[in-house]
């Protein structure tokens, strides 16, 4: 895993978005992994404003989001279809047919899971997963004792979840209790993931995914099988970190390289 801490939320988000900007100049027609949740947001505006400003062309692009509530129209407010609507779909140039997001109101999720699971492969595989976690150590609604070969299904949420996500609620009440979720399985099927974490809340996670041992209780920690991962976090995040030095060290020399790179001549091997 290549760890990256940076001072604050709003670097994170660049740093973050940087590696999608790369992308997506780099291969016009890739797919990306998209999630919901306050740690993207910063990412899907440095996205827009990529696009604005910087004619990053979304035309070609595919995506797959993570996740989606069960028993939410596509237009409620709380839907993640709607989430990914008002803050990245509408105000990039991607092609709607391009967008997908996991269906929270269909008769037969079996089947819909499935077709899910087919839609990823046929359109080349995810290149690049965006994650944020869950305080619980989850990515996307992979729970504690998800199966970390697990595939997209309906999977019931953690109390734990249900209380982080009821500020987005009137009450806590309102806040579904199933969720169809693309499995732990899935996810590390994508050639690349970028995981991010924003704030002291999610130090404990951080800590368990990055250096606790692999374990179906923090399904975040089967990303330390995953051949590239990057998980990006801010001071707070990163406070739990025993080898915090290390990962500095480590970034130092990736910069170093990089910067080598990008030298008139450098060749690549
Ligand atoms: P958050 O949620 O970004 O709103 O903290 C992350 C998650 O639950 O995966």
């Amino acid at each position: 895993m290549r760890v990256i801490v940076e001072k604050n939320g709003q670097e994170v988000s660049r740093r973050a978005a940087k590696f999608f900007d790369e992308l997506v100049r780099n291969k016009p027609n890739c797919v990306l992994g998209l999630a919901t949740g306050s740690t993207p947001l910063g990412v899907y505006q440095e996205m827009i404003r990529m696009h604005r400003e910087e004619n990053l062309d979304f035309s070609l692009v595919t995506t797959f989001n993570l996740d989606e509530y069960v028993g939410l129209e596509p237009t409620h407010p709380q839907s993640y279809r709607y989430f990914m609507q008002t803050n990245l779909f509408d105000h990039i140039n991607v092609d709607p047919w391009k967008t997908h997001v996991p269906d929270g109101m269909v008769a037969d999720f079996e089947s819909a899971c499935r077709a899910y699971e087919h839609h990823i492969v046929d359109a080349g595989g995810i290149d690049l997963q965006l994650l944020g976690i869950g305080s619980d150590g989850h990515i996307a609604f992979n729970e504690p004792g998800s199966s970390l070969g697990s595939r997209t299904r309906l999977k019931t949420l953690a109390s734990e979840t249900v209380r982080d996500n009821a500020r987005f609620f009137q009450n806590e009440e309102e806040v579904p209790r199933l969720a169809v979720t693309v499995g732990v399985g899935t996810i590390l099927e994508a050639r690349r993931c970028i995981l991010l974490a924003i704030g002291e809340a999610k130090a404990d996670a951080i800590r368990a995914t990055v250096e606790g041992p692999v374990t179906a209780q923090i399904t975040a920690s089967a990303l330390q099988l995953h051949r590239e991962v990057i998980v990006i976090v801010d001071e707070g995040a990163a406070s739990k970190l025993a080898r915090r030095e290390y990962y500095d060290e480590v970034e130092k020399s990736m910069l170093l390289m990089e910067a080598k790179k990008r030298l008139p001549g450098a060749t690549r091997r």
